[in-house]
């Protein structure tokens, strides 16, 4: 019997050029090549079998073939991916569809393939980040006061957590009840980013020499830690139970809560006050690479946020009878939460001003968010008069001006020149 070694080199020996001059050119010929002599399909008859082997190799089939005689295609296909026809634009829904969610095409939700294509146009990884500068700051005891020490630490146990919480949520709750087979394209993606944001914070916690169960078990010890992550896993709960099902107004509107808390409580208000506080370290040449992390990480968030906040106007345009004012006032009251959430986090955080910043200004600045989450899904703003105290936090969501600090490496991991920053 031929090893798969042997068959290479045969393969090789048969494919062999003529000898030539080394260099020479190609002689050139009036006549066109002659085609390649066809490949005989019973070609591997040359490594056949002897007839115990093939017999026991048949044999070891014998089941199988037994077990696949019952094999109804169609029936079973139908029950499992909905009706079993080709699929029309107009037979998508977000939720509660039942045309075939095998089909990716013809698309109906452009926006969320798009987001599919510029998350995957923008790959990064956390160990390309080069974070000596951050080593040697975090183990000289003079390198950081105590403040920014407990700003470093606190976030890194939010985070190191909080995204294992929403990737969570996408795989054990969600995914399976968006039904529609572009925005699921993008989950898959959202989850393995929410992934490298884990990772990357887990990079960090590794390369600065923390005590690991100290950070991680923060959600557990740490009071404002603890109260974000257990009031978005309130919204995890129900929908997380295999029995959990949509089709009523009362368990489509769990759905829409859920999708609420997390895009735009979670990852649109409890990550902000830790990404304002990082990167205005990074500002001021401190803990740059954690700062480097960070800013990846925010530009990935702001997209799942947007995926986020087109899924609910998608569900309520397709769903209105679900977007009762019961149901706006208990959204409305969602968000008030987290912002109450967040707010106790940056005066945990930041007992004194720091870094340019103060837990006063934050407070401000979350009202500012929220009034924007609340405007984005279509609800009235509640809080009067605020503005933007980090104007410069918007300058890096959206990468056009820090040029220097972060752009040419987004340029290098621009493979299908999806996004252009200039
Ligand atoms: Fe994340
Ligand atoms: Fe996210």
């Amino acid at each position: 019997m031929l090893s798969w070694d042997e068959f290479n080199r045969d393969e090789a020996a048969s494919v062999k050029p003529p000898p030539s001059e080394p260099n020479a050119p190609e002689p050139l010929s009036a006549e066109p090549p002659a085609p390649p002599e066809p490949v005989a399909d019973d070609a591997p008859a040359a490594r056949e079998l002897d007839a115990a082997t093939r017999s026991r190799n048949e044999d070891a089939l014998q089941q199988a073939i037994d077990d696949l005689k019952d094999l109804d295609v169609s029936a079973g296909l139908e029950e499992l991916e909905g009706t079993a026809s080709r699929v029309a634009v107009d037979d998508k829904r977000m939720i509660n569809c039942r045309a075939d969610l095998n089909q990716l095409v013809p698309f109906k939700y452009d926006w969320a393939w798009q987001k599919y294509l510029d998350g995957c146009a923008n790959h990064w990884m956390p160990q390309e980040i080069n974070m000596n500068a951050d080593i040697a700051l975090w183990k000289n005891p003079d390198g950081l006061t105590a403040d920014e020490r407990l700003i470093v630490k606190r976030n890194l146990g939010f985070f190191s957590t909080a995204d294992s919480l929403v990737a969570n949520n996408l795989v054990l709750a969600i995914y399976r009840l968006i039904t529609n087979p572009e925005c699921r394209q993008y989950i898959l993606r959202q989850a393995f980013e929410e992934a490298i944001h884990t990772h990357a914070y887990q990079y960090c916690i590794e390369s600065l020499g923390m005590d690991e169960g100290e950070i991680f078990n923060m959600y557990h010890e740490v009071p404002s830690v603890a109260k974000k992550a257990s009031w978005g896993l309130m919204y995890t709960q129900a929908l997380s139970d295999p029995q959990f099902r949509t089709g009523t107004v009362e368990s489509d509107q769990e759905l829409l809560k859920n999708l609420i808390a997390f895009y735009c409580c979670l990852e649109g208000i409890f990550f902000y006050c830790g990404f304002t506080q990082i990167l205005s370290m990074g500002r001021r040449n401190k803990m740059t690479g954690t700062s480097e992390q960070f800013q990846y990480i925010l530009r990935d968030e702001s997209m799942h946020l947007n995926f986020g906040i087109d899924m609910i106007n998608q569900i309520k345009l397709e769903n209105p009878h679900l977007w009762t004012g019961e149901m706006r006032e208990e959204a409305t009251q969602m968000i008030l939460q987290a912002t109450q959430l967040e707010i106790e986090y940056a005066r945990d955080t930041m007992p004194r001003g720091i870094l340019g910043m103060n837990a006063a200004m934050m407070e401000e600045y979350l009202q500012f968010i929220a009034n924007r989450r609340l405007v984005q899904i279509g609800l009235k703003e509640q809080f009067r008069g605020v503005g933007n105290p980090f104007p410069w936090m918007s300058e890096i969501m959206d990468l056009r001006k820090e040029k220097n600090f972060f752009e040419t490496r987004v340029i290098e991991y621009q493979t299908g020149g999806a996004l252009s920053w200039d």
